[in-house]
This record gives C-alpha cells, sequence and structure tokens, in this order.
C-alpha cells in the first residue's frame, strides 16, 4: 500500500508530498453523478457497495494519496434523532431545530454498530478495495460545527440561534455539546476500529466564533475528542480541520492534533511558523485556483510545495470542499503537478 500520507501525517521522511482533496467525491465528477441518478444522497449514504463504489473514484481518476469514505457529518445528527432531508436548494434541512434543555434530553448518543452500520459495512469493503492502493481516512464533524446544524436546523448565515444558546443558555449549550462529544468520540473510534487509517475532524464554522468564544466554547471539547482517540488509538493519525481559522490558530494548535488542516486565507508558511514544529499541516489551495490555466495552478501549487517544506510534515490539499463546477483534467493536473514538483 502506499503509506506516504499516513508517513506525512506521522511526520516521518516521505519521497513526494502525498495530496487528496476535501470532498474528492462528487458532483464534479461524472462517474458520481451517474451514480446519484439512480439514487438519492443519503440512500448513497447508506447503501455500502455504492458508498464504496464512489469513495474509489476519485483514487482511481484523480491518483490522490489517501481515500475518504463517504458518507456525511450529519448522518450522526439523524441517528441522534434528528429528521434529516437534502434539498437540493438549501442544502441539509433537520426540522425541529434543538433550542431547549428537553430538546437536547431527546437527543440519542447514537450507538454506531446499531444505528450506522451501513458506515462500518462502507469501511470494511473499503479496506478490501484500497488493500494494494491508498490508506483510508474516516472523519466526522466537529461538535461546534454539528452543534450549528441541530441548532439552526441546516446551514445558516449569522447562526443567531446558536450564539443565542451560547451566550444566554451556556447550561443548555454544554449538555448539548457534551452529548455531542460523547457521540463523535465513539463514531470515531468504531470508524477506525472498522478499518479507518487516519480521522479527521471537520470544523466547518469554527471560524465564525471570535477568538475568546471558540476558546470556551469549542476547543475544550475538540480537545477531549482528540485526548480521548489518541488514549484508544495512539497509531491512527487525527486531522482537525478548522476552517476560518486565521484569528484562532494559536488555540487551534492546542487541539492536540496530529495535523491541523488550514483553509486558503491563511498563508501556508506563516500557518506553519504559527503552528510550530510538533504537527504536520494539510492544505490549503484555494479550491478556486483549480480553475487556472494549467501554468498558473502549476506555479500555485509550487509555491506551496516550497513553503509547505518547512512543516513537520505536510499534506497537500484544498482549503476547504473541491467545487462542483470544478473541471476534471484541473483536477487531475494538480494532483500530477503535486507528485512531480515534491519529488526528491
Ligand atoms: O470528502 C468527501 O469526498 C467525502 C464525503 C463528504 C461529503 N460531505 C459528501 C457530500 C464529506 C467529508 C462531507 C462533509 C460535510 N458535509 C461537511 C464538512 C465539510 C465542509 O464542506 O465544510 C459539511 C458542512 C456537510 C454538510 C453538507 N452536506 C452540506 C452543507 C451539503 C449541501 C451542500 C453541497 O455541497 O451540496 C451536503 C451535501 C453533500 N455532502 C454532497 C456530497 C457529495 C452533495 C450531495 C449531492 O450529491 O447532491
Amino acid at each position: 500500500m502506499n503509506d506516504t500520507f499516513l508517513k506525512a501525517c506521522r511526520g516521518e521522511e516521505v519521497d513526494y508530498t502525498p495530496v487528496w482533496f476535501m470532498r474528492q467525491a462528487g458532483r464534479y465528477l461524472p462517474e458520481y453523478q451517474a451514480v446519484r441518478e439512480q439514487v438519492d444522497f443519503l440512500t448513497l449514504c447508506k447503501t455500502p457497495e455504492l458508498a464504496a463504489k464512489v469513495t474509489l473514484q476519485p483514487v482511481d481518476i484523480l491518483g490522490v494519496d489517501a481515500a475518504i469514505l463517504f458518507s456525511d457529518i450529519l448522518i450522526p445528527v439523524e441517528a441522534m434523532g434528528m429528521h434529516l432531508e437534502f434539498s437540493e436548494k438549501k442544502g441539509p434541512v433537520l426540522s425541529e431545530p434543538v433550542r431547549t434543555k428537553s430538546a437536547v434530553d431527546r437527543l440519542i448518543a447514537p450507538d454506531t454498530e446499531d444505528s450506522m452500520p451501513f458506515v462500518l459495512d462502507t469501511i470494511k469493503i473499503l479496506r478490501k478495495e484500497l488493500e494494494k492502493k491508498v490508506p483510508l481516512i474516516g472523519f466526522s464533524g466537529a461538535p461546534f460545527t454539528l452543534a450549528t446544524y441541530i441548532i439552526e436546523g441546516g446551514s445558516s448565515k449569522n447562526f443567531l440561534n446558536t450564539k443565542k444558546m451560547m451566550f444566554q443558555g451556556r447550561a443548555v449549550f454544554d449538555y448539548l455539546m457534551k452529548k455531542l462529544t460523547r457521540t463523535v468520540i465513539s463514531y470515531l473510534s468504531s470508524q477506525i476500529i472498522a478499518g479507518a487509517q487516519a480521522v479527521q475532524i471537520f470544523d466547518s464554522w469554527a471560524g465564525i466564533l471570535a477568538p475568546d468564544d471558540y476558546k470556551e466554547f469549542e476547543l475544550p471539547y475538540v480537545k477531549k475528542i482528540v485526548t480521548s482517540l489518541k488514549k484508544q488509538h495512539p497509531e491512527t493519525p487525527v486531522i482537525y480541520f478548522a476552517n476560518n481559522c486565521a484569528g484562532i490558530i494559536k488555540e487551534v494548535k492546542k487541539s492536540g492534533a496530529d495535523v491541523i488542516g488550514i483553509d486558503w486565507r491563511i498563508d501556508i508558511a506563516d500557518a506553519i511558523k504559527r503552528l510550530g514544529k510538533k504537527v504536520a499541516v494539510q492544505g490549503n489551495l484555494d479550491p478556486c485556483a483549480l480553475f487556472l490555466p494549467q501554468e498558473e495552478l502549476e506555479k500555485k501549487v509550487q509555491d506551496m510545495l516550497l513553503k509547505g517544506k518547512s512543516a513537520k510534515g505536510h499534506i497537500f490539499n484544498l482549503g476547504h470542499g473541491i467545487l462542483p463546477e470544478t473541471p476534471v483534467k484541473n483536477a487531475i493536473a494538480a494532483v500530477e503537478a503535486v507528485h512531480k514538483y515534491s519529488k526528491k
């Protein structure tokens, strides 16, 4: 198996910089669209053979150095007892948003084997299929990011209800966050036991918090997840992707994760300087750079690789998910450029 990705996560010597893309399985691939024409998104997530199939597509088409389980961060939220739908226009919709203590009471801390067996079955199929290929990354949403969907009932612009609960109902907020923390620990641990070789915690909305609030209302829960996972599975790298991290990077560093995933709004050299030599760094090309002419794209890749050299380990990635409009050939060109220009 090509273990370059796992080595880079641990900060070990590598022959070239490994690369994968967040949301690498998805609508920009005609092969994904063909599967989606047959089934809706949630059915796809819950059918192990199909979820495994679309997980493998970018590995074969792009030549990336890691696979990421095809699922969604809201799958465990549905397992907690909320009604989940994906609408074409609005994205995820969770009916009956949770805003009171009694609503939090009703949320279950789910057991993965019982309520999300399809996730573990997908992982088992994938480990067999990936045996001679690349490692498999499992994932979960971070507690704060999950809390925003649970409290807002879907995507949001200002996160007013979330912040109201944080500031005015802190005991209820803490109660919800503790339930989510337990859920994330057990969910990721089950994924690792089933075969995930690294895990990523997606904190898509960490960056909407003021630094002091991030420190108080998210960091302690993330730390708890990382500590618990490292204790149970010391060999499995934990990646923490904190989106929009420039203002909170000093705190993000304290998460204890082996790898910090960064978005494109911060210069990677600056991020590495501020994160220090104890963690590897993942990122951070602007997803829109995949629309540039090849020469300009290659230039950006080269610059980033050069800056990435000063990190304990560098895993090349986008600063957020690949966009549905991305030309596949440009994504392939980016992967090839990362490999070509980083080769020792
Ligand atoms: O990275 C991968 O290839 C693995 C699969 C994956 C998906 N979602 C598939 C998906 C992963 C890791 C996620 C994580 C996820 N889901 C996040 C965190 C990462 C991020 O982007 O910030 C979040 C916030 C979600 C919630 C979510 N799921 C939203 C807001 C949406 C709607 C917007 C959109 O992109 O369509 C989804 C749907 C979703 N998740 C799709 C895919 C491929 C599109 C569904 C479709 O096929 O129509």
